[in-house]
């Protein structure tokens, strides 16, 4: 089989190439390539209106951002996490010397579970770090109650993200932070990059330090901060990708459309519906195989459908709490992880991108339907 002929899980969306070199022209014209420069100010501005948050602070990339915010926030001890979600979730907490503690998620959203989280408290406990997965938006009033009865933080992973808005509110505006992916395989991309949402000036201020080593000016060093910061080639991309992420969205929300109507029938498939009042992004499209009732393995139907050129992904298999620097923790257990242990042996993400032909879609649902 061709390349070409290869149906992936997602394909970037990408600014128009004359566009793009236009900016490039002024950027060379510029010679100011990075720190906070022209195009970098534009783009968190312009991030800032789109996503209904006041404001945003560029980063490199959304495993950064994760990281910072726990600096900020000077998170210690334990902090409570979902499995279910990218490794560098987890990983953000072990880069800052703090121990996860993993609880279970909702079969409903594949989110962490509220009714989970205060059992998992300690008195070390400072900070509860659940993930929007796929977009979905969690339960937030529900952990914002829990955060707010015993003192803790909430540090929202908002990769998935983009855009979702509940009742006409963004989802981001949750928590004490948020943090995006912009990397390429997501809805809105900025080749690589990423951003930290916060609610006031000061953290703004606090984070953009953190994210050039520190420096409060030119000779004052305030905390051991980290480079993180985007140059212009990036913000200028991001710019132009930004026009196009809303026609982009709803291209995708065509494929979930058709998606569903297809297998909705099919026994021994799962998908998520629309939940109600909330904007979403589609972007993922995960389905859920009940072997027994479909009569075919996950791993079968994904090893299929590779054959036949569909390249579907297993997000999020396996769970973090399975590998090699988490499995040895108390609530790494798969007997502690029951929901998330079964959705993420269930779970294939199909093929979701704007730029999806009804031809590859169809394709896609027949490796599935002609089971
Ligand atoms: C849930 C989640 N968190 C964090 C990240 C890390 O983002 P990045 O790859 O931009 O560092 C990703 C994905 O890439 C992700 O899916």
């Amino acid at each position: 089989m061709q390349n070409k002929d290869i149906i992936t899980v997602t394909s970037p969306l990408m600014p128009d190439l004359e566009e793009f070199n236009e900016l490039l022209k002024d950027i060379w014209d510029r010679k100011w390539i990075t720190n906070n420069g022209h195009y970098h100010q534009l783009l968190e501005k312009a991030l800032a209106e789109y996503l209904k948050v006041p404001y945003v602070s560029l980063f490199t990339n959304g495993t950064l951002p994760l990281i910072t915010a726990l600096q900020a926030l000077r998170i210690t001890g334990e902090v409570i996490t979902t499995p279910y979600s990218f490794v560098a979730t987890t990983h953000a907490l072990w880069w800052n010397g703090i121990k996860p503690v993993f609880v279970d998620i909702e079969w409903a959203t594949g989110c962490m579970d509220p009714n989970k989280i205060e059992a998992a408290i300690t008195p070390k406990t400072t900070a509860i770090m659940p993930v929007h997965v796929y977009g979905k938006p969690c339960d937030v009033k529900a952990i914002q109650d829990i955060a707010d009865k015993y003192g803790l933080k909430v540090i929202y992973d908002a990769a998935h993200a983009f855009g979702v808005e509940v009742n006409g509110k963004s989802i981001l505006e949750a928590g004490d932070m948020s943090t995006l992916s912009f990397h390429a395989t997501k809805v809105y991309n900025t080749l690589e990059g990423g951003a930290l949402v916060m609610h006031d000036a000061a953290t703004k201020k606090r984070i953009d330090y953190l994210k050039n080593f520190g420096f409060a000016g030119e000779t004052e060093v305030v905390a051991p901060g980290i480079n993180s910061k985007v140059d212009e080639v990036r913000a200028a991309y991001g710019l132009l990708n930004l026009k196009q992420v809303d026609a982009a969205i709803a291209a995708r929300q065509k494929v979930a459309n058709r998606y569903r109507e297809a297998l909705r029938d099919v026994h021994g498939i799962r998908f998520f519906d629309d939940m109600p009042g909330v904007r979403h992004n589609y972007s993922y499209f995960p389905i859920f195989i009940n072997a027994q009732e479909y009569g075919m393995t996950r791993d079968d139907l994904y090893f299929k459908m590779r054959e036949q050129g569909v390249w579907g992904r297993r997000y999020f298999y396996p769970l973090i709490s399975t590998f090699s620097t988490y499995r040895g923790l108390p609530s790494a257990t798969a007997e502690n992880l029951p929901v998330a242990t079964k959705i993420a042996n269930e779970v294939i993400c199909l093929p979701m991108h704007h730029a999806l032909t009804n031809e590859d879609l169809e394709r896609v649902l027949e490796c599935i339907t002609s089971n």
